[in-house]
């Protein structure tokens, strides 16, 4: 059996399953196996130094699958942005079919992608958001729960609440992510209106993810309370895994008066990247969700999507039906 749903469709995929961009991590490497497993595989633009290195990352990929995949696009408000541009560029210039874009108005490059005929997927993490983007003419929102790795905007509106609200709002397809890493997950996604789920920590705790073994471990080990959200005070929360990094960010952040400039060498992603290439936990900061309250082993992509998939259709073709009296 397959689920067939209008995201599917929408992308050319067979699993309704999206690895998330995802800086230092989303490389060739686990985007073509994500895609070979049947699910949706992106690679991350910014992770590459420079538009010509993403250009060879995406012609590296493909010698790696012969299956659809994509590339992630974050806008981010920073004082010396790079050149999203010529980012773009490159991204239109290789034939990439989809494209998740996040972060701050994206409207200029949703135009430009969908001008040469790209499919966008927003991701966004409030409904009013949702509204605008399907307003401004994306194929496809991904709804990012309080739950997720990364940054989950100011409201702090859980999954539970938040997909099937943006269901009720949105009529292009939505995939739900923030907080997805298993079967069950699938199905409730399902559940609430959504036609797909995207994750990001499942997929880092994989044969495939790029990164040091250390850090896999460590996303077994840690459960649920395992993350800590900072930049609270900066109206810029970011949730990532804890650390004595987080932890202590959290602190200096704290105190009266803080500013950015107190933790700026704390939270470098150069730092990061140290940490997940040579498995130093205490580098940097390390983004992780709360699933990692669901993660229990260290599977290759193909045996993760597959389980997921048996576990959504066992549970929708019998666990649920035998309820029914
Ligand atoms: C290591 C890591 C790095 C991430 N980097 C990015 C990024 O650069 N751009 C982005 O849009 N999302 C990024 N995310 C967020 C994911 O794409 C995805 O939205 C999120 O992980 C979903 O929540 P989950 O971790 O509970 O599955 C990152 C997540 C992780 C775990």
């Amino acid at each position: 059996m397959t689920l067939r749903t209008r995201f599917t469709e929408l992308v050319g995929i067979e699993h309704p399953i999206v690895q998330g961009g995802m800086q230092w991590v989303g490389r060739a490497e686990l985007a073509s196996a994500v895609s070979n497993a049947g699910g949706l595989g992106l690679l991350t633009a910014l992770t590459q130094p420079t538009p010509d290195d993403l250009r060879r990352e995406i012609d590296r990929c493909r010698t790696m699958t012969d299956k659809p995949f994509g590339v992630n696009l974050t806008i981010l408000p920073t004082v010396s942005p790079p050149p999203y541009a010529e980012y773009r560029q490159a991204i239109i210039d290789s034939g990439i079919t989809v494209v998740e874009t996040a972060g701050h108005r994206p409207q200029e490059h949703v135009e430009a992608f969908k001008a040469h005929g790209i499919k966008v997927i927003h991701k966004c993490t409030a409904v009013r958001h949702a509204v605008s983007a399907e307003r401004m003419g994306v194929d496809a929102i991904s709804i990012d729960g309080f739950e997720c790795a990364g940054h989950p905007g100011e409201d702090d509106v859980p999954g539970l609440v938040l997909i099937p609200a943006a269901a009720d709002r949105i009529k292009i397809p939505m995939i739900a992510s923030g907080g997805f890493g298993d079967g069950r997950g699938l199905a409730a996604a399902l559940a609430l209106g959504a036609e797909g789920i995207n994750m990001g920590t499942r997929f880092c705790a994989t044969v495939e993810a790029p990164i040091h073994p250390r850090v896999k471990a460590l996303l077994v080990e840690n459960d649920e309370r395992g993350t800590n959200l900072i930049f609270r005070k900066l109206h810029n929360t970011a949730r990532v895994g804890r650390n004595s990094v987080s932890d202590q960010v959290v602190e200096l952040l704290d105190k009266p008066g803080a500013v950015f400039a107190d933790v700026a060498h704390l939270v470098r992603g150069a730092q990061g990247r140290i940490l997940l290439e040579t498995g130093d936990l205490d580098a940097g900061l390390v983004w992780a969700g709360q699933v990692q309250g669901l993660i229990h082993d260290i599977p290759t992509v193909a045996e993760l999507i597959a389980r997921i998939i048996n576990d959504a259709e066992a549970i929708m073709s019998r666990r649920l039906p035998a309820l029914l009296v």
